[in-house]
């Protein structure tokens, strides 16, 4: 994986893509620890490591700010994870690096991108509704929570040729 791309970003600050690399993972699980309740453990992103995975990172002035894990199954790709660093949110770098890997996977031949979503995790809903994903059904208690297990909507964004 060795797609690199430098743009123009959201603000005065570029903001640049490339692949997660293994040096990349303290910064990676020290982000994820602050993004979720049940994080992922490094066992888990050292699993993604594979040919049909695709490990974005997002670095702004170099430094890494936020990731996406896609699974590409098939011609779909499933979003596994998307997180950016609390201090970096809320300016855009979300979606910039939804676009990035929905770009991606559109150039890589996939035909929809798919995630769950927890049901109370309204910030990342609207983001991808907002990015044109569509809710497509449930899973019920697919997710841990402190309160007992937490459903997930299941959303897809077609994507054209
Ligand atoms: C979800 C997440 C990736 C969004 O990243 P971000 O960089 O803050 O998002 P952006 O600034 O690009 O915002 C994009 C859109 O998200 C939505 N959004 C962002 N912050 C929001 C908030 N506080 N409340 C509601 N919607 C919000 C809006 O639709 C926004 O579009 P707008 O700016 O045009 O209104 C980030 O909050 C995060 O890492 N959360 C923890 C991990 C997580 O929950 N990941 C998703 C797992 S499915």
């Amino acid at each position: 994986m060795s797609n690199e791309q430098a743009v123009s970003g959201p603000g005065e600050n570029s903001l640049e893509t490339r692949s997660v690399s293994c040096s990349d993972l303290s910064r990676v699980l020290e982000i994820e620890r602050q993004g979720y309740s049940h994080p992922w453990s490094e066992a888990v992103f050292l699993d993604c490591f594979k040919d049909n995975y695709r490990l974005w990172a997002l670095c702004k002035e170099g430094a890494l700010i936020g990731y996406a894990v896609v699974a590409y199954l098939v011609d779909e790709a499933h979003l596994l994870n998307l997180c950016i660093h609390p201090d970096s949110r809320g300016f855009g770098a979300g979606r910039y690096l939804l676009e990035h890997l929905v770009d991606k996977a559109r150039e890589d031949g996939m035909t929809q991108v798919l995630l769950e979503v927890r049901v109370s995790n309204r910030t990342a809903e609207q983001l991808y509704r907002s990015a044109g994903f569509g809710e497509i059904g449930c899973r019920p208690g697919y997710y841990p929570a402190a309160n007992g297990p937490e459903d997930a909507r299941v959303m897809t964004l077609p994507l054209d040729k």
